[in-house]
């Protein structure tokens, strides 16, 4: 683990780091040593053995059917759990990876954060590849794997992986071999994830060079996912000076100009705005609190596939 931090201290901007696996063993040795981590100063706790009720949501759960989510309680069942600052509702990752993947399949998130898509990958049943640059997260990550799920009609043993590495050097990861990308970006600076700590955080971006690194993100997406298979990109937008900034519209750019074609324009509801999107003082505003998320789905073409009919779900600038 020493090794890993080194690298991050150091990391040169100008070149990305390359993905480093973190194995069962790193994670076993960390937890002897560390009984929690600090992500965005809020304490995660790890290392102590879960107590499990429910592998999965209300038996009367019903996958979406519309382009509008709202999930007003977030999903606690496994080891899901709301403390890691921005994680996502395992009921998002878990939708995705029904419609768009089939058991046996491998789910790549390579901003896996606390791991929540890499959980809902082993729970049903596809391997997974989960990647932060930020080794605490991927320790929180392995934590929330660390239980034993097994039922019959499993075929085989589900194989998650997970690394240290950035989103936009996805060098471990071949060509067309992911069958589903997950993931959810930080929101450009909305929440700074590791402070100054991590050179490669693009939570410290500024939005222009945050949206430049978006597109790297994309390109490295497009690279490592199979031809018409799908990508979950969930993003959020802000306020500054109290007008609006669509960085849901910059991300969207970014991945319409690598070559994907939109095929969801999803819009999340969210719950908690005022304590996780803004921190306005007063009580009149002369504008709307932001009260929801862009879940953007992208299809990589087929090969060979005629576009020309999608022209409009396309880059069209
Ligand atoms: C919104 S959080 C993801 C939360 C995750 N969906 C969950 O449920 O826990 C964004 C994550 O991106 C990570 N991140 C920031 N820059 C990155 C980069 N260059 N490569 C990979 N991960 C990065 C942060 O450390 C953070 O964990």
């Amino acid at each position: 683990m020493i090794g890993i931090l080194q690298v991050q201290e150091t990391a040169n901007p100008s070149r990305l780091m390359g993905m480093q696996l973190i194995t069962e063993e790193n994670y076993r040795k960390f937890i002897s040593d560390n009984q929690h981590v600090k992500i965005e100063n809020v304490d995660v706790e790890i290392g102590r053995p879960w107590r499990i009720k429910e592998f999965g949501p209300a038996k009367d759960y019903k996958p979406e059917e519309f382009t509008v989510w709202s999930f007003p309680s977030r999903g606690d069942w496994a080891t899901h759990s709301g403390n890691y600052r921005g994680n996502w509702s395992p009921y998002i990752p878990r939708n995705l990876i029904m419609k768009y993947s089939k058991p046996g399949e491998l789910v790549l998130d390579q901003m896996c954060g606390s791991g929540t898509t890499l959980v809902e990958s082993k729970l049903l049943g596809r391997d997974g590849i989960g990647v932060d640059v930020n080794p605490d997260a991927v320790m929180v990550a392995q934590d929330r794997l660390s239980f034993d799920y097994n039922t019959l009609d499993r075929p085989r043993r589900v194989e998650t992986r997970t690394y240290v590495g950035d989103a936009r050097n996805l060098d471990l990861i071949s060509d067309e071999t992911v069958d589903l990308i997950a993931t959810h970006p930080p929101y450009a600076g909305i929440i700074s994830y590791t402070g100054k700590r991590i050179l490669d955080d693009l939570s410290r971006l500024k939005l222009p060079a945050y949206i430049d690194a978006m597109r790297k993100v994309a390109a490295e997406s497009n690279r490592v996912l199979k031809n018409n298979r799908y990508c979950g990109v969930l993003i959020g937008d802000t306020r500054k000076g109290r007008h609006y900034i669509p960085i849901s519209l910059g991300v969207l750019q970014a991945f319409l100009s690598v070559g994907f074609i939109l095929k969801e324009d999803i819009i999340k509801l969210q719950h908690k705005t005022m304590t996780t999107r803004q921190k306005w003082r007063g009580h009149s505003y002369d504008f709307y609190k932001i009260a929801h998320e862009h879940l953007y789905v992208f299809r990589k073409p087929a090969l060979n596939e005629k576009t020309a009919p999608l022209k409009y779900s396309k880059k069209w600038w």
